[in-house]
C-alpha cells in the first residue's frame, strides 16, 4: 500500500529532527507487533541511539525470551538488552491468587525493572537519553481520552509516570495514529517475520494470569508446555489465523485419573480458542473433533501433572477472553 509505505519515510524522517543529533530514546518491547515495529522504527531513523530493553518477568512463553532476542537483535538489528528479573517478579507473586493483586504486582514490578535497567544504560559520549518510546495505537489514545476517572479499571495499563518524571524523559510515540491493521501492514514492509506481525495478542501480566491460584515455577512450567503445545498443534493444523486468541489455561483443581496401571491425581489444563473482531464480543471456536482428541493426548502424555484436558465453550459475553 502506497500510503503505507509514505508513512514509513515520513515518520523516521520526523522522529529524527524530534531526537536531533545528539539525544537518545530507550524503550520497552515485548516479543509483541506494537512495541516491535515502533523499536525497529526507531532502529532505521537513529540505530544504536535507540536502546530496547526486554523484561524477563519469569512468566512469558516458553522459549519466548530467546526467540524475541534473537528476532530482535539477528533478525532487525535493533540494540537490544535483555533483563531477566524472573525471580524479582516471581517473589512478588509468590502466593498471591487474586488476578487484579496479580495485575497491579506485574505492573508495578515491571515499573521498578525497567526504570532501574534504563538508568544503567550509557548513552555514546556526548549524547543524553531524552526519550521514551512507547508503542500507543490510536484506540488507547481514544480509550485514555473517554475514560479518565476513577472508573478506569477495565484494564490496568503500565504506566511509566515515575521514569518520566525523574528522568525528564519525553514521550515518543511514532503509532499513535494508527489502527492495529495498518501497524501490521508497516511490519511487513518493514521486513518484519510474518509470524511475529499476524500474532495473537498476549496479555501483559503473561501466564501468570492463566495459571488460576498462586504461581510457582512447577505450575509455570505445566502451563508453558501446555501451551506450547496447544499452539503447535494450531499451527500445524493451519489454524492460526483463523483463531483470534488461542492458549491454555491451568486449573489448580485435582482429578483421578489412569496412566498405564497406575492411578493419577493431577490437574487440569483448559483451552481457550476465540474468533474475535474486536475482543468486546467473542465466539469460542469449532476445533473438529479430532484435532481436540490429537491435543488432548498429547497434553497428558507430554506434560506432567496434568491428568486431564478441558475445552472452554463459553462466549464473551459472559465470559471473559482470559480466565482471571
Ligand atoms: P478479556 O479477558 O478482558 O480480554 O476478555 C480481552 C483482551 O485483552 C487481553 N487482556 C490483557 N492485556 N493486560 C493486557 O495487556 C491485561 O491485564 C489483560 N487482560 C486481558 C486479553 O488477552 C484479550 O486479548
Amino acid at each position: 500500500n502506497w500510503n503505507m509505505k509514505n508513512f514509513i519515510g515520513t515518520e523516521i524522517e520526523r522522529i529524527r529532527q524530534l531526537v536531533g543529533p545528539h539525544a537518545e530514546v530507550i524503550g520497552a518491547v515485548s516479543g509483541g507487533v506494537d512495541s516491535t515495529v515502533a523499536a525497529k522504527l526507531l532502529n532505521e531513523a537513529i540505530g544504536d541511539r535507540f536502546h530496547a530493553i526486554l523484561v524477563d518477568n519469569g512468566v512469558m512463553r516458553l522459549n519466548e525470551v530467546e526467540t524475541v532476542h534473537k528476532t530482535l537483535t539477528a533478525g532487525l538489528g535493533i540494540n537490544l538488552t535483555v533483563v531477566d528479573a524472573s525471580e524479582e517478579f516471581l517473589n512478588n507473586l509468590k502466593d498471591v491468587s487474586d488476578p487484579e493483586k496479580k495485575r497491579k504486582i506485574i505492573g508495578n514490578t515491571f515499573i521498578r525493572v525497567f526504570e532501574r535497567e534504563a538508568a544503567k544504560i550509557t548513552p555514546k559520549a556526548g549524547d543524553e537519553i531524552e526519550f521514551l518510546l512507547q508503542g500507543t495505537l490510536y484506540p488507547d489514545v481514544i480509550e485514555s481520552i473517554s475514560f479518565k476517572g476513577p472508573s478506569q479499571t477495565i484494564k490496568t495499563h503500565h504506566n511509566v509516570g515515575g521514569l518520566l518524571d525523574d528522568m525528564k524523559l519525553k514521550l515518543i510515540e511514532p503509532l499513535r495514529e494508527l489502527f492495529k491493521d495498518e501497524v501490521r501492514e508497516l511490519g511487513e514492509l518493514m521486513g518484519i517475520p510474518h509470524d511475529l506481525v499476524w500474532r495473537h495478542p498476549f496479555p501483559g501480566p503473561g501466564i501468570a494470569i492463566r495459571i488460576l491460584g498462586p504461581v510457582s515455577p512447577p505450575q509455570i512450567e505445566i502451563a508453558r508446555k501446555a501451551d506450547y503445545i496447544f499452539i503447535e498443534e494450531i499451527r500445524k493444523a493451519g489454524l492460526y489465523d483463523k483463531i483470534s486468541q488461542a492458549f491454555a489455561c491451568l486449573l489448580p483443581v485435582k482429578s483421578v485419573g489412569v496412566m498405564g496401571d497406575q492411578r493419577t491425581y493431577e490437574q487440569v489444563i483448559a483451552l481457550r480458542a476465540i474468533e474475535t473482531k474486536d475482543f468486546m464480543t467473542a465466539d469460542w471456536f469449532e476445533f473438529d473433533y479430532q484435532f481436540l482428541k490429537t491435543v488432548s493426548r498429547r497434553i497428558v502424555n507430554e506434560v506432567r501433572g496434568v491428568a486431564r484436558v478441558v475445552y472452554d465453550v463459553t462466549s464473551k459475553p459472559p465470559a471473559t477472553v482470559e480466565w482471571e
